[in-house]
């Protein structure tokens, strides 16, 4: 059974100033709210309390450091793991999962857990196949990147997991609030921050060497107006598609 001391240890060191970087943004924050429906919610991989809805009851997160970063507003959280969610079954109308499932360390039992509980779950996350063969950060800089999606529990698990649900795509606003991987696809500048990146686990967790080089060749290019012609079309482009889909089940 996964412990809680077992899952804190990779958001107790890159979760540090999460909050500043990783703000909901309000777009995302809408399709988020009419997938849940009405009724009580229950936020797993809370973090800092992202995308919870004014019916948020309840919030799970292991990492200390994520939830010292709740603002006193916030539901009551529960220093807990999704893999074993301390409240009875069917106590709440809708759980939701926000960019976790990948860190879980047994991500079905999680999903049966957001089951057990709630009636509706809500579970964003992201489909690698169509991210990895497309993303410009991963195709042009950073294939180790995208080699190490492959073994994510992202939607290929989650669909596997619940065939049965319902998967919306999230297209990504271009001045995107909420500094996640893709985030920055028209403001690729940002990339180039020490503090950008260690918002972004999947940039943060690889071997630093290899994405400083490729940060290298990225301000290279951006330098040279490489980037730019290379890119062109993404300029015109106020949303994108960049593979992040919003998995919803049940009532
Ligand atoms: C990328 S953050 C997302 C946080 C928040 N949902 C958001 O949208 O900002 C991933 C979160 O999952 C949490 N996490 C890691 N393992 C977990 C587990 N087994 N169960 C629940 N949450 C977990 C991390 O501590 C971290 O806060």
């Amino acid at each position: 059974m996964p412990t809680v001391a077992g899952m804190t240890a990779v958001y107790d060191r890159i979760g540090v100033g999460y909050a500043e970087l990783r703000v909901p943004d309000p777009r995302i924050a809408r399709q988020i709210v009419a997938a849940l429906g009405p009724g009580t919610v229950l936020n797993v991989g809370a973090g800092t309390g992202s995308y919870e809805p004014d019916s948020t009851v309840a919030a799970v997160e292991p990492s200390p450091v994520m939830l010292a970063q709740r603002p006193a507003s916030a539901a009551p959280a529960v220093r807990a793991v999704a893999e074993a969610l301390p409240f009875a079954d069917q106590q709440f109308d809708a759980a939701l999962a926000v960019l976790t499932t990948h860190h879980w360390s047994d991500p079905a039992k999680g999903l049966d857990e957001l089951r057990r509980v709630s009636r509706r779950q809500v579970v964003l996350t992201w489909d690698q196949d169509f991210w990895t063969s497309r993303f410009w950060v991963l195709v042009d800089y950073l294939p180790e990147a995208a080699d190490r999606e492959q073994d994510l529990a992202a939607l290929r698990a989650v669909s596997e997991h619940w065939p049965d649900a319902k998967v919306e795509p999230v297209p990504i606003p271009h001045d995107c609030t909420d500094g996640f991987f893709a985030a920055y696809w028209r403001r690729p500048e940002a990339y180039l921050v020490p503090a950008v990146r260690t918002a972004i686990s999947g940039l943060a967790l690889l071997d630093q060497g290899l994405v400083e080089q490729a940060m290298l060749r990225l301000e290279q290019d951006l330098a040279d107006g490489t980037w730019a012609i290379r890119h062109a079309d993404l300029l015109e482009r106020g949303s994108l598609d960049c593979g992040y889909r919003l998995v919803v089940l049940g009532d």
